[in-house]
């Protein structure tokens, strides 16, 4: 077994002022559109400026980056030559930062001995509070000509250094707040329960729950609440790595298989799934599982009813399915405004996607094709 957290993690108000004790000779920045339209990137590249760092700015990010985009950005990095690598953003800045970095140590492996490559030190200013991609070792881009997605998985894309200033994340629109939210919530309730979580995976998983719980509802509502948005941001943080470290689950297998053929936003379809999925796992309804231990565990801490570990996942089932209403999340992917006969006409290819999935063998129930096509349907 092995735990590991290598990001440096900066947090809190003004936290951002953490470049000021950087020595850099030259920065690469990644970014998007609108992070240079919010500021955001000026933020940066204004300490920057201050401390003399000449640098170069890739803002040419789209959500769900492509190849082509990730081709470009290498093609940057390797003009820049930079010794320090920023990411401003969402999870896709982040990730596109990361498969730069991936492609670009890739390419110089073919050039020179692995011992003489030296890294840009890589520092993540995460934007929304959800991915948790600031200190995980997983990317996904999308190779848009096969259109399949890639996921990337490598240890050379931790980021060194992530800095959670709440401030990156006031403007945050309230539906983003809470899908990115909800996210979290899904990441660290399948870390808590999947079968390569630790004790330590746990710790923050467990956190990452509680937090969620008390202050997504207060963020959602008013997203000038900043310790809300810093409390947030480090449930996020967390979450990422807990599910690192423990990975995930069908919940997530499932909400890729939906989003990948639907509009529908990562944490939305993770949010509508939720309660379905805890109780698939739990096997409510059947004869009391460990797995249902677990989750009733975790209910207990929390302060819900749970006299026994049955009432416990009910409990808790209950608690995610109020939040979502509060956010004002549907109840349904037909609610949300897709189509249920194009829906149901996917639903074999969604579950052979969803089988195959990376997510899936760290779940806590081996699912059969079967038992993901019914938790599809009841999802609808
Ligand atoms: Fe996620």
């Amino acid at each position: 077994m092995k735990f590991q957290s290598k990001t440096e993690i900066h947090y809190g108000k003004n936290s951002i002022r953490y470049l000021e004790e950087l020595n850099a000779k030259r920065a690469f920045v990644v970014a998007d559109q609108l992070m240079v339209q919010l500021n955001m990137v000026k933020m940066v590249t204004d300490i920057l400026d201050a401390r003399s760092i000449p640098y170069e700015i890739f803002s040419e990010v789209e959500p769900n980056p492509s190849l082509e985009t990730v081709k470009k950005g290498l093609d940057c990095i390797i003009a820049t030559k930079p010794d320090l690598m920023i990411a401003v953003g969402g999870g896709s800045v982040i990730d596109a930062a990361k498969a730069i970095m991936y492609f670009c140590i890739k390419t110089k492996e073919q050039l020179i001995e692995r011992d003489a490559i030296r890294k840009p030190w890589f520092i993540a200013i995460p934007t929304t509070s959800g991915t948790g991609s600031e200190v995980t070792a997983f990317s996904v881009v999308t190779d848009s000509q096969k259109q399949v997605k890639i996921p990337l998985v490598s240890d050379t894309m931790i980021p060194d250094a992530a800095i959670l200033d709440p401030e990156f994340t006031r403007t945050v629109p309230p539906f983003v707040t809470a899908d990115t939210g909800m996210d979290v919530l899904a990441h660290a309730l399948e870390a808590y329960v999947s079968k390569d979580a630790t004790d330590f995976t746990d710790i923050y998983a467990k956190k990452a729950v509680k937090e969620v719980f008390t202050y997504l509802e207060r963020t959602f509502k008013n997203g000038n609440d900043m310790e809300a948005r810093q409390k947030m941001q480090a449930a996020s943080c967390m979450a990422g790595i807990g599910f690192t470290n423990a990975g995930l689950g069908v919940n997530h297998s499932l909400a890729h298989a939906v989003g990948g053929l639907f509009k529908v936003s990562h944490g939305r379809a993770n949010a509508i799934l939720l309660p379905t999925v805890i109780a698939y796992n739990a096997r409510v309804g059947n004869p009391i599982h460990s797995v249902a231990t677990r989750y009733a565990t975790l209910a207990r801490e929390l302060g819900f009813p749970a006299s026994t570990d049955q009432e416990g996942v009910l409990s808790l089932i209950a608690a995610v399915t109020y939040l979502n209403q509060q956010l004002e999340i549907p109840s349904g992917f037909e609610e949300l405004g897709i189509d249920p006969s194009a829906y149901r006409a996917q639903i074999d290819t969604m579950t052979k996607n969803a089988m195959a999935d990376t997510c899936t063998p760290t779940n806590p129930r081996k699912p059969q094709p079967e038992d993901l096509k019914a938790l599809l349907v009841q999802s609808l």
